[in-house]
């Protein structure tokens, strides 16, 4: 398989930082597959669907034309050629994703269109079950975690703009999220056996990096 490199964790775990980083520092192209499933989940707000009905969902699931740009610098994300990157970053869509991407028709269609755009290799994937799942032939998996206090200020930090996000509202949104995407029976959030975890609590952003590049030029 051409060099992919798979990285999964749990949210606000530092993976998206560090996955741009790598794909920059290496020159690959960069795949945020959580953004698609943002996308998605934003387009079945934005349509009335109500998305705890995986029935309704899934009836829904080929409307949206989702597009990704796999530019580390400039990543981009439309819907039906709209570019979506902000609207698909605020509460009402993070807390509703999950319920949108525990869906199997959900994950079948972004999976194809993931697997799509990962042929040519070259890239940096980040998500939460590309090792296990998307590209379990990945020559470099990484599995990124950190502690739930950090990735809450992480997160609260993202969310500044936003005055009810506060660091124990975050807290309990994203624990809430995290319990819903490793559970779910699709394709839950889990580490794969040949992933090598990296623990960022302690570590700077161009630490995970290093760590992630080298593990990379193991693989050459
Ligand atoms: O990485 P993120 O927080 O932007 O991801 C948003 C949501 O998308 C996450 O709560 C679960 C879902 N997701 C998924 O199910 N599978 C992926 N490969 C990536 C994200």
């Amino acid at each position: 398989m051409p060099l992919v490199i798979a990285m999964d964790g749990p949210s606000g775990s530092g993976k998206s930082s560090a996955s741009k980083g790598v794909a920059r520092a290496l020159g690959l192209r960069y795949l945020d597959t959580g953004a698609m499933y943002r996308a998605m989940t934003w387009w079945m707000l934005r349509n009335g669907v109500p998305v705890e009905d995986a029935g309704a969902v899934a009836a829904r699931v080929g409307d949206p034309v989702i597009e990704s740009g796999t530019d580390p610098d400039a990543p981009t994300i439309t819907v039906d050629g709209q570019d979506v990157s902000e609207p698909i970053r605020t509460r009402e869509v993070t807390n509703a994703v999950s319920a949108v991407s525990a869906v199997p028709a959900v994950r079948k269609r972004l999976v194809e269109l993931q697997r799509e755009i990962m042929a040519a290799g070259g890239i940096v994937v980040e998500g939460r079950d590309i090792g296990t799942v998307v590209a379990p032939e990945a020559p470099v998996k990484v599995y990124l975690t950190a502690s739930e206090e950090v990735r809450a200020a992480r997160r609260a930090k993202d969310l500044a703009a936003d005055p009810g996000a506060s660091v124990t509202v975050t807290q309990a949104e994203q624990a809430r999220r995290d319990r819903l995407d490793s559970t779910r029976k699709a394709s839950p959030l889990a580490k794969a056996a040949d992933a090598q975890e990296i623990d960022s609590t302690e570590l700077g952003l161009a630490e995970v990096i290093e760590a992630v590049v080298r593990l990379a030029k193991e693989h050459e």
